[in-house]
């Protein structure tokens, strides 16, 4: 299946320095060509500028959290009707970065993978273990109750999530999940999607991220079940990132 190649920018990024970013970007022969798909995850304000200089491209945008609520009185959230006004085509749920550091539980997740998909956004669930969730052997059943919770609550409409793999290890740390060891869990989270969706579930893309650079992203995306990448750290460098597009392209 075709690559899909997502950054996300967390919380970095400038109107001057993300216009640079974006010109280079919307320049990139391998996703002008069609040869991979990409999408870049920005904060809320700057969807605007993203939508103004990506919506001529094939450049699909998104963002990197939505409320799990509908409207009303929920001061700073941002809806996921709202996100639809800047013609999002993703937005990220239960980042690793949002359940650590803002308590967010499977639960809630699920909750906002169901906002996102009413409103016609696809959601991109991010699973992962922690360095001691790893050492006590616990990686497969943390990813699995992790998207069992999603597959849950959205039902039917499990097929049109992506899924994200994200070893909390592995995130701005420089310490990349091997090739074999990132399939072995690509590969459960596959069966687990096959088995609640079909024959569809192979057809989910299911992303690797974590220290994924232009130096290591031909090998993770040559295993069969990598389908693209969640770039953090590298979708910020240009150059980096364009490699990483590439070898997306050639997979
Ligand atoms: P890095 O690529 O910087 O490790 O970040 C990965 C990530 O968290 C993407 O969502």
């Amino acid at each position: 299946m075709k690559k899909l190649i997502v950054g996300n920018w967390k919380m970095n990024g400038n109107l001057t320095a993300n216009q640079d970013l974006l010109v280079a970007l919307a320049g990139n022969q391998n996703v002008a060509s069609g040869a991979c798909d990409a999408a870049v995850c920005a904060p809320v304000s700057y969807l605007f500028q993203l939508k103004n200089v990506l919506e001529t491209t094939r450049w699909m945008w998104g963002a990197q959290d939505v409320s799990a609520h509908d409207a009303g009185a929920y001061t700073g959230e941002v809806s996921a009707g709202m996100l639809k006004d800047f013609n999002v085509r993703y937005v990220l749920v239960g980042h690793s970065e949002r359940r650590q550091y803002h308590g967010e539980s499977d639960s809630l997740v699920a909750a906002k993978a169901q906002r996102a998909l009413a409103a016609g956004i696809t959601p991109i669930v991010c699973v992962g273990e922690t360095l001691a969730e790893r050492e006590r052997g616990e990686t497969m059943d943390v990813v699995k109750r992790q998207l069992a919770a999603v597959i849950h609550a959205v039902g039917h409409c499990a097929t049109e999530l992506v899924v994200a793999y994200e070893p909390v290890w592995a995130i701005g740390t420089g310490q990349t999940a091997s090739p074999p060891q990132a399939q072995a869990v690509h590969a459960v989270l596959r069966a687990q999607l096959v088995a609640a969706c079909g024959e569809h579930g192979m057809s989910s893309r299911i992303l690797y991220g974590g220290s994924m650079t232009a130096a290591n992203a031909a090998a993770l995306l040559a295993e069969n079940d990598i389908d693209g990448g969640l770039i953090g750290g590298a979708s910020l460098k240009p150059t980096d990132f364009s490699s990483i597009l590439f070898a997306a392209s050639a997979a």
